[in-house]
């Protein structure tokens, strides 16, 4: 866990711009906390503080409950992963040599190091065989973020630091980075400070937003209680107009879908290959077999693990009031509707534990 404490950093003779001020938080371990707000309100700043690029006029960082202030900073350094907003690999390094810098450091013999990053570059979708001896100037910018977010992994660090890592990328990529890391995060369960400017890329990343504004922290909680939530118009323009919308992203079906009495029938088996054919609702308590997606069978289903996003899009693109859901193997689960889905979003149960939230944060900065 990483905790900051009264954490301030002051610019200036006469003390006069606070970068930082006054921040109290904390990241949990294994999660993935997004620093969002305005060029210049101090995400980088603060990220800085976290591995002692940056001394703090006052206020501690702990990390594991240690103070890092009288943590060698080598050694600290080394335990934590720092992914730089400009990307930053060595010119003159192959991807391989970029990618075993800490493990170098950290004395691992060469096979070892040659294996980690080939294992490095799989992960993040990239073929060693074509990229590990290339140097940075024979990649795109795209592929340059990915051995950068590889480097700050190589040495399996527990605490993760990436300051806008996927910030160059055309959107398309981006995507495909984003998907890859958060494939990446399931496993590994590092604990991640990451910056951003953007958002959408703060809603689907993170289990918790931070929203900075002129070196204060402003509001901190989970995406849907921040989109749902906002403690003041500053945060609610930032998160924008549209903020239910975006809510829909972290939602699954799972989630809002209406389980269905007609899941226990068994006296049909629909055949959905052979004899393709749709079900009525009034029928389905009878039948029982494997939903298709498709033409043949007339409709369109969505998975339990789909997002709500997609969901609505087919709604709307559909013009229909619901659509069936269907498990892994294809299995009819139930419906989602839009009734379904207004509910859920107009749930106010988790106004408790934001208030709570903000009030420990505005009561800390005070
Ligand atoms: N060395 C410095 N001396 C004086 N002021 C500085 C220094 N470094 C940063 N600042 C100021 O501190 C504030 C916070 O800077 P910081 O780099 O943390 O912003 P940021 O939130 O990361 O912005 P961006 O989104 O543009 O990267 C800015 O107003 C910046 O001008
Ligand atoms: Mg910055």
């Amino acid at each position: 866990m990483i905790i900051l404490e009264n954490l301030r950093k002051v610019y200036g003779a006469a003390g006069t711009v606070a970068a930082v001020d006054n921040v109290n938080m904390a990241v949990q371990e294994g999660e993935v906390c997004v620093l969002i707000g305005p060029s210049g309100c101090g995400k980088t700043t603060t990220m800085r503080m976290v591995n002692q690029l940056i001394a703090p006029t006052s206020g501690r960082v702990l990390i594991g409950g240690r103070d890092t202030a009288e943590i060698d900073v080598v050694a600290l350094r080394r335990s934590i992963g720092y992914v730089i907003q400009q990307v930053g690999l060595f010119p003159n390094m192959t991807v391989e040599e970029n990618i075993c810098v800490v493990p170098r450091l950290l004395g691992w013999d060469i096979p070892r190091m040659r294996a980690r990053a080939a294992e490095m570059l799989v992960m993040v979708g990239l073929d060693p065989g074509e990229f590990l001896h290339r140097f940075p100037s024979q990649l795109s910018g795209g592929q340059q973020q990915r051995v950068g977010v590889t480097r700050a992994l190589a040495a399996d660090p527990p605490v993760l630091l990436m300051d806008e890592p996927f910030g160059a990328l055309d959107p398309i990529n981006r995507e495909s980075i984003q998907d890859q890391f958060l494939k990446m995060q399931r496993k590994l369960r590092k604990t991640v400070l990451l910056v951003s400017h953007d958002i959408d890329e703060a809603v689907k990343m993170a289990d918790r937003i931070a929203i900075f504004r002129d070196g204060r922290l402003e509001q901190i909680g989970t995406p849907d209680q921040v989109l749902t939530y906002p403690v003041n118009d500053f945060v609610a323009g930032f998160v924008g107009a549209d903020r239910t919308l975006k809510r829909l992203r972290r939602i699954r079906v799972e989630q809002v879908h209406t389980g269905l009495v007609f899941t226990v029938g068994s006296t049909v088996d629909l055949q959905v290959d052979a004899a393709p054919g749709k079900i009525h609702m009034d029928d389905a308590g009878r039948v029982s077999g494997v939903v298709v997606q498709g033409r043949d069978i007339g409709v369109a289903v969505v998975g339990m693990d789909c997002d709500l996003r997609v969901v609505v899009s087919e709604l709307l693109r559909l013009a229909v009031p619901w659509l069936p859901c269907v498990d892994a193997d294809g299995r009819l689960r139930g419906v989602i509707s839009q009734s379904a889905i207004s509910r859920y979003l107009a749930t106010p149960a988790l106004e408790g534990s934001v208030r709570a939230n903000v009030e420990v944060g505005h009561a800390a900065n005070a």
